[in-house]
């Protein structure tokens, strides 16, 4: 039996009302400032505040807020212990750098002394602590993962620079560590999302903010949602693949058509006409292509390609996923670290909307319709 009085995928449904994020058709808002003036002009730091404190931070809020992030980068041994001994699990595949990840925020809640505070002071204080924490998570995993000794974090450098140090032990340039810092932009929130959603149902029970982060993090690794970026990029090399091999780009489409394949890094089920975050990320991460040479220009070429027969074909433009993959890739951050860095990201919009939801609580329970077996007796 079908339902007949639901939307498949809660499509179109308005389940709450936010004063964080408003994603329209032809604009993405951060409380009153349009992405656009943000990827331009501003810093992942001044929006991390914007989103957590409510309101754009002036010269002497922003130094201040800038610090603080900086004094609790560092993590408590025991999650340090914790990191590393997940290269095995990570090499066997029985884990991937998201549930790596999932479990240190979940740890991080069992050390940190206000997690089961859910006043609005304590949830910004924890709030700036994962937002200090979680890169340097994804920077040791990584390091545990070459085998190599944790970078520390280096105060001199700005939230998006010292993520890719962490991570590489290198410094980056200036141009990359900007092109990062407008992708931590981009990604910071983005209103009722799967994962956004899963954080307030799970904070509306009046649970705390690590375990709302961590749900949201399992909600976040699916490929129809963050996991997208690392699923986009392993699709690239597929067709890099195939080509090399005498596949033209039209024909693996083809292909992909003929099998109802979903292409990783294009659709959404609210822009329709495009995702305005997609072009920021393409032009940047193009410009870094450049930079590098023509062998990483050639992926945004064929990047390209895909882009004009999904939109001639299918009228289906890309998402923001699928300009981060090539954009990552062409910063040598492995694959598997692409979701955990949107992570990095996404915490800002989570905690924002988590302290939202319990200003102004109301349990999420909606109603489903029954669509089982009639009813019949267990002994007839
Ligand atoms: N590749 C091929 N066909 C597609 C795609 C795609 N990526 N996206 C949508 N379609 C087709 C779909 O098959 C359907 O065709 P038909 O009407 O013939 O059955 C039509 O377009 C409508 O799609 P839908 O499945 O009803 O759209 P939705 O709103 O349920 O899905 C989506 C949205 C994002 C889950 C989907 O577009 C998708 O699976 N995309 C690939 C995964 C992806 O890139 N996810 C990232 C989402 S945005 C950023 C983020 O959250 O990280």
């Amino acid at each position: 039996m079908s339902a007949a009085n639901t939307k498949a995928g809660l499509e179109g449904v308005i389940a709450g009302s936010t004063d964080i994020c408003s994603v329209e058709q032809g604009a993405l808002i951060y409380r009153g400032y349009e992405i656009d003036d943000l990827a331009r002009n501003a810093t992942f730091e001044g929006v991390a505040f914007l989103l957590l404190v409510g309101h754009k931070p002036s010269a002497v809020e922003l130094k201040a807020f800038d610090s603080e992030l900086k004094a609790n980068r560092a993590l408590p041994k025991e999650v340090c212990d914790f990191l590393k001994i997940t290269p095995p699990m990570l090499k066997s595949g029985s884990a991937v750098p998201m549930d790596i990840l999932r479990t240190a925020v979940s740890m991080l809640g069992n050390l940190d002394p206000q997690c089961q505070d859910n006043s609005p002071e304590a949830e910004r204080a924890k709030a700036k602590r994962l937002t200090a924490q979680i890169p340097t998570v994804i920077g040791h995993m990584q390091n545990a993962l070459e085998g190599k000794a944790a970078v520390a974090p280096d105060a001199s450098l700005s939230h998006a620079a010292n993520l890719l140090w962490m991570m590489t032990g290198v410094k980056p340039t200036a141009k990359a560590a900007r092109v990062m810092d407008v992708s931590l932009i981009l990604y910071a929130e983005h209103d009722y999302n799967a994962s956004t959603f899963s954080a307030r149902v799970i904070c509306a029970t009046l649970s705390d903010l690590h375990s709302a982060v961590t749900g949201a993090i399992g909600a976040l690794k699916g490929p129809l949602h963050g996991g997208a970026n690392e699923a986009a990029m392993d699709m690239l090399k597929e067709i890099t693949v195939a080509h090399k091999a005498g596949t033209s780009v039209e024909d693996w489409m083809l292909q992909a058509f003929a099998d109802k394949r979903k292409l990783m890094g294009f659709g959404h089920r609210v822009y329709k006409n495009g995702d305005h975050r997609a072009g920021i990320l393409h032009a940047l991460g193009r410009e870094l292509a450049e930079q590098k040479g023509p062998e990483w220009v050639e992926l945004f070429d064929l990047g390209e390609r895909v882009q004009k027969i999904m939109l001639d074909d299918k009228q289906i433009h890309p998402n923001v996923d699928f300009p981060c993959g090539m954009t990552y890739f062409t910063m040598d951050i492995p694959v598997p670290q692409y979701t955990p860095i949107f992570v990095a990201s996404r915490i800002t919009g989570w905690a924002a909307h988590v302290m939202e939801q319990h200003a102004h609580n109301r349990l999420i329970r909606p109603v489903s319709e029954y669509t089982g077996p009639a009813l019949s007796g267990w002994n007839s």
